[in-house]
């Protein structure tokens, strides 16, 4: 018998956006990876590669938490685009933006799971997580 949460198809949905910003992010950090190019490429590359493979941790328990609560997990990514650049200031930029939207989606996601700690446990660290990563990258970006 899957868990049951209150507004159990509204929270499988954002869970879902979340999953989406996820697979988009590791796409979107796979990507820059290749093209980081210089000087930066020495720091970066690894920096993105990690992104990468935390995307990727992150949407498994996104995706283990949907399928718990019995919902059915999406396999595409969001659907905002992924800006093609070689300039790293600019990936950076893109980083950032991607970031605060994921924090963003978590936070909204976590007083939705509040009454079952197993997933607010989850959703709370993955939050901190991309939270970290928006100081990281202001800190990257000399902000
Ligand atoms: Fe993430």
């Amino acid at each position: 018998m899957p868990v049951q949460l209150p507004n159990q198809n509204q929270v499988i949905n954002e869970l879902n956006k979340a999953l989406g910003w996820e697979l988009r992010a590791q796409a979107m950090y796979a990507h820059y990876a290749a093209y980081v190019k210089g000087l930066e490429m020495l720091t970066l590359k690894t920096h993105f590669e990690d992104e990468a493979t935390e995307s990727f941790g992150h949407a498994a328990k996104v995706r283990d938490i949907i399928a718990t609560l019995g919902g059915e997990a999406v396999t595409t990514r969001d659907a905002a685009p992924i800006v093609h650049t070689e300039d790293w200031k600019q990936m950076l930029t893109e980083a950032l933006q991607t970031e605060q939207a994921a924090a963003a989606q978590y936070k909204k996601i976590l007083p939705m799971v509040e009454s079952y700690p197993p997933f607010s446990h989850t959703i709370i660290h993955i939050m901190k997580d991309e939270m970290d990563a928006v100081i990281e990258v202001e800190s990257l970006l000399g902000r």
